[in-house]
């Protein structure tokens, strides 16, 4: 069901759960002050308990009351960035950010999506805990349908369109200057000149999303340099020829990163609304800039990969 913004903003402000547009992929939106909502965001998504929800703001100053300090070179990296998909994950104030959202850790990330809908939403309704609108472990949602497919086609979507940039943001958390929490839609290298280095990987358990198995469609995908017998479909780049030929899902040029991160989860949930049961993944990919993003999601996506640990 399509919701006009000021029929979102209301369900919202009663305790309702919404999926909302950012720039990045769609959110499941609730209310800071619902505990009722925020459980249905976790019975929705089947999201396990210890994987906190990441707060989105829509002004600077709707930090003041849920933020209890700011690490150095915060101003720095919100000026450059906000809005727009890099989440800061900054210590909280107790009392403001209810335990459960936080599954328990005394911070929580934050971030300011550059979507006008979003952030009009976000203007009328404050702060709003909005983890990405998918079932935990299957391929985001970049599209009204996407949402639909995961909740059904009666759950209530604010209608962004087609998300812009098609993976999620960039987390940076602070342990004794930034570090990388997740990789996302900002390459690492974008941070150089405002840290002076490009910031290194936070331990894996810093960020607790990164435990959890991901981004996987149903069907099984397989990397490697064989194609198995049993492939009934191949994932890869429109410029590369394969040694079979199978059904063929593109995720685009290898010339344009920026187009298969907007292809990414569009094309792993296409594999399934085809019912297909198992396919050949091309994981050679280049490892600079955004692609490093884009391998790590396929990697995850498929299924065995190291990641892979709950
Ligand atoms: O682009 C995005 O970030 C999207 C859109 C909707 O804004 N949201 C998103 O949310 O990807 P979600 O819940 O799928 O991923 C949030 C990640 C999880 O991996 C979670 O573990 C991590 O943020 N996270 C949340 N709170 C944290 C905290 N206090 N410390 C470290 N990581 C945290
Ligand atoms: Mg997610």
């Amino acid at each position: 069901m399509r919701l006009l913004l000021e029929e979102a903003a209301e369900t919202l402000l009663q305790g309702g759960v919404v999926a909302v547009p950012t720039e990045t992929v769609y959110g499941l939106a609730a209310s800071l002050a619902s505990s009722k909502a925020i459980e249905e965001v976790f019975a929705l998504k089947k999201r396990p308990g210890n994987n906190p929800l990441i707060i989105h703001i829509g002004r600077k100053e709707q930090l003041r009351e849920l933020v209890e300090s700011f690490p150095p070179g915060f101003e720095l990296l919100a000026e450059a960035f906000w809005p727009g998909p890099l989440t800061l994950v900054l210590p909280v104030r107790e009392s403001a950010v209810p335990e459960r959202a936080r599954a328990g850790l005394p911070t929580a990330a934050f971030r300011m999506p550059a979507h006008p809908i979003a952030l009009e939403l976000l203007k009328k309704t404050g702060p709003l805990l909005m983890p990405s609108a998918n079932l935990s472990g299957r391929p985001s949602a970049t599209a009204p349908e996407h949402v639909e497919q995961d909740f059904g086609t009666a759950f209530p979507v604010l209608d962004g369109g087609v998300c812009l940039q098609g993976v999620e943001s960039t987390i940076l958390i602070y342990q004794e200057g930034w570090k990388i929490g997740r990789l996302g839609a900002l390459p690492a290298a974008v941070f150089t000149p405002l840290l002076g280095e490009e910031p290194p990987f936070a331990r894996k358990a810093a960020c607790p999303g990164r435990l959890h198995r991901h981004y996987s469609p149903k069907a099984l995908l397989i990397a490697g340099d064989e194609i198995p017998e049993d492939a009934e479909a191949l994932v890869g780049f429109e410029e590369r020829r394969y040694p079979k030929t199978l059904p063929f899902f593109s995720l685009g040029s290898l010339k344009d990163p920026e187009a298969v991160a907007r292809n990414l989860y569009r094309t792993l949930r296409t594999l399934d609304s085809q019912k297909v049961a198992k396919a050949w993944v091309d994981l050679d990919l280049p490892e600079e800039g955004l692609w490093a993003t884009l391998k790590e999601r396929l990697s995850r996506a498929v299924s065995g990969c190291r990641d892979a640990e709950v």
